[in-house]
């Protein structure tokens, strides 16, 4: 009787995920596809390139863990040694050829560790927290950012009206205009943002926020124009490798998981090893620019937390992948092999 009544309700679990998927809905009113319209109506339709973070750089490295984060989490990539590493250096927004300014977000995507059940894929930027707090209020703030075609620049009513809705928008950029950008991507600290469980061997699971932080500084490029970013980054990635320390922020059961909200700077850290990326290549075929870094990837031993950014990303993540997969792409803007030396 009680198996039978599991098993209706396991079908009927099923069945109405099979209707939420079929209706493409991703919580009460949104759907994946508004996400991609909205980056569609801002950044203009680019065909095979992602709808966010559009440009971008493949690299790849590999993570040397130093075994202390298994005292947090069972997954394989926290053993004591090496695991291989495919990822992206990108810049928010879905331009692939807009110039590179240091206000905009920088994004880096990693998968540690082979293809399969152990890989750990992870999206982060070079913010200390994240401006919003759910789907709706991402879509939102979009709208109120989109340039105003008469000035180029967003519409500063609509926007003063998104942050009279949003005071946790105002307060969030608050504190990012505390941590102005670096110089560069090689001296950027790349955040999760979102809150993550780790799950030890033993079942104990921790709330935890990550940080790749960078051990060099980042060296200028002599040259000009719309990449001045991506080209340091390329150059210096040419004359050798660059490096980041793991960083995992434990926190208390009562933190909190809106990623708006910072978690108190005395939370023990744990440097869990060290990320080596030592190739650059230009987006092609096999390389990052097939990956789809969706935050819900997780090995055993890393659960999602219950913020509903992370299931909105990875169906719009999904979405974004499947469009540009299924299309031409004209070539990337960042052409490494022109990038001297
Ligand atoms: C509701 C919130 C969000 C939406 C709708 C969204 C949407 C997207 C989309 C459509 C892509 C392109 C995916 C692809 O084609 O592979 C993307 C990429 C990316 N996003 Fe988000 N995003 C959100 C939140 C975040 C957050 C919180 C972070 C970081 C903490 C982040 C970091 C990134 C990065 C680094 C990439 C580029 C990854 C790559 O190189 O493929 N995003 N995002």
């Amino acid at each position: 009787m009680l198996l039978g009544i599991g098993a209706v309700g396991a079908f009927l679990a099923v069945d109405l995920g099979a209707v939420a998927y079929a209706n493409d809905w991703i919580g009460t009113r949104l759907t994946r596809q508004a996400f991609i319209d909205r980056f569609q109506s801002i950044s203009g339709v680019h065909p095979g390139f992602r709808r966010n973070h559009a440009k971008g750089v493949a690299v790849t490295g590999h993570f040397d863990s130093n075994g202390d984060g298994a005292e947090l989490s069972g997954a394989a990539v926290f053993a004591e040694g090496t695991s291989p590493v495919v990822g992206r250096f990108s810049l928010s927004g879905g331009n692939p050829v807009v110039a590179d300014t240091s206000a905009a977000t920088r994004g880096l995507g990693l998968a540690i560790g082979f293809p399969g059940l152990h890989q750990w894929r992870t999206a982060m930027v070079n913010l200390p927290v994240f401006p919003v707090n759910s789907p709706e209020g991402f879509l939102a703030q979009l709208l109120a950012s989109k340039p105003d075609p008469s000035t180029g620049k967003p519409d500063p009513v609509a926007m003063a009206n998104f942050l009279a809705a949003h005071p946790e928008t105002a307060a969030a950029t608050k504190v990012i205009k505390q941590h102005p950008p670096t110089p560069g991507f090689a001296d950027s600290t790349f955040s999760s943002l979102n809150t993550f469980y780790f799950v030890s061997g033993s079942g104990v699971r921790t709330p935890v926020r990550w940080s790749f932080v960078p051990r060099q500084t980042a060296l200028p490029t002599a040259k000009q124009g719309d990449d001045i970013l991506f080209d340091a980054l390329v150059e210096q990635l040419k004359a050798g490798p660059l490096r980041w320390d793991l960083h995992l922020v434990v926190g208390n059961p009562d933190d909190p998981v809106d990623p708006t909200l910072p978690w108190p700077a005395d939370r023990r850290v744990i440097n869990a090893g060290e990320l080596v990326l030592d190739t650059v290549q230009t987006e092609a075929p096999g390389n990052a620019r097939d990956v789809n870094f969706d935050p819900l990837v997780l090995p055993e031993g890393i659960e999602p937390s219950d913020d509903p950014i992370l299931s909105a990303r990875s169906a719009v993540y999904a979405a974004s992948y499947r469009a540009r997969t299924g299309e031409p792409k004209s070539p990337s803007a960042i052409q490494v092999d022109e990038v001297a030396p």
